[in-house]
């Protein structure tokens, strides 16, 4: 097993608007993670705590006001900028808006294709579409042809999977996948990529609301509190015996019943600021770090 994208102190300012000021509002602070072949790391955290703004900088539609991210070949070495976006591809919420109304299916596969220099010629672009398609479990004969609107939005999401593997990715950063999609696909789109994991050895990052799928589709968990890591470890240790009040909060409000009867302690929301002000717990070294820990 190998690093493949290591995450240091990543940390996002925006700049509010009005008021000689200038008001900043730190959406990302200070977070650090690494991304693993073949392991997935979910992402968790309410509504405003910077999960997307995370995936935006892995995407790089956006940059870091401090912080780096570097990627690695699998000898270990930094891969050049220019190759990111061969090893680094998104799944985002939204497979409607991801995907241009004005084209084919198999546009959208082929486009990847041929831009990352995977296809020499048609014959070998129609080739690892139909391959593409067909390892997302969209493999019926016409369905290339369609349009984004004439298909499902779990069929879209597939396409969309199918579109960020295209390139040959080693990394797909996945935000919210699932959460626009009816809850009964849920589960087979998770699978797929779950399966499409495995098989490829990928590294992903998860990003999620919802405990109960985190904690089944991936290794580690990232909890994220307005910007900042408060917990960090084993996927089954942090929901089952979460230790930082905000982590017990979230496992309390989780649809998943194993993780809620465990949360015993629930932090007050004074409670919950005052540790997240201060401290992160570590699974892995079994210790709170941070300004008291320091
Ligand atoms: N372009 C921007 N300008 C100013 N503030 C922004 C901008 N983008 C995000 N923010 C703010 O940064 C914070 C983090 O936003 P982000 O979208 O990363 O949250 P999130 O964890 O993905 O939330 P959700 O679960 O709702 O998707 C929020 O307070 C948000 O309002
Ligand atoms: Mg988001």
């Amino acid at each position: 097993m190998s690093a493949i994208l290591e995450v240091h102190d990543l940390t996002k300012d925006y700049r509010l608007r009005g008021g000689l000021r200038r008001p900043v509002l730190r959406a990302v602070d200070q977070v650090s993670f690494t991304l693993t072949e073949g392991r997935t790391l979910a992402l968790v955290g309410e509504s405003g705590s910077g999960k997307s703004t995370i995936a935006r900088i892995l995407a790089r539609l956006e940059k870091p006001t401090a912080g780096r991210v570097v990627l690695r070949a699998p000898d270990g070495t930094q891969v050049p900028g220019r190759f990111y976006r061969d090893y680094v591809q998104m799944v985002f919420q939204d497979p409607f808006a991801s995907l241009n109304p004005f084209h084919t299916i198999a546009h959208h596969i082929a486009r990847p294709l041929r831009l990352h220099g995977r296809a020499r010629d048609r014959a070998q672009t129609a080739l690892l579409v139909d391959q593409l398609l067909e390892r997302v479990s969209l493999a019926e004969p016409a369905l290339a042809r369609r349009r984004p609107h004439e298909l499902s939005g779990g069929q879209r999401q597939r396409v969309a999977i199918a579109r960020a593997l295209a390139p040959g990715a080693r990394v797909v950063v996945a935000d919210e996948p699932v959460s626009m999609l009816d809850v009964s696909i849920r589960l087979d789109v998770l699978k797929l990529l779950a399966r499409l994991q495995r098989e490829e050895n990928l590294a992903v990052l998860y990003i999620t609301h919802d405990l109960a799928t985190a904690r089944h589709f991936s290794d580690e968990i990232l909890v994220l509190y307005r910007g900042r890591v408060v917990e960090r470890g084993p996927a089954d240790e942090v929901i089952l015996a979460p230790r930082h009040p905000y982590t017990k909060l979230l496992a309390a409000a989780s649809p998943d019943p194993l993780a809620r009867g465990r949360a015993e302690q629930i932090g007050a929301e004074d409670e919950i600021d005052a540790a997240s002000a201060a401290t992160a717990y570590d699974h892995y070294t079994g210790r709170w770090t941070g300004l008291q820990a320091g």
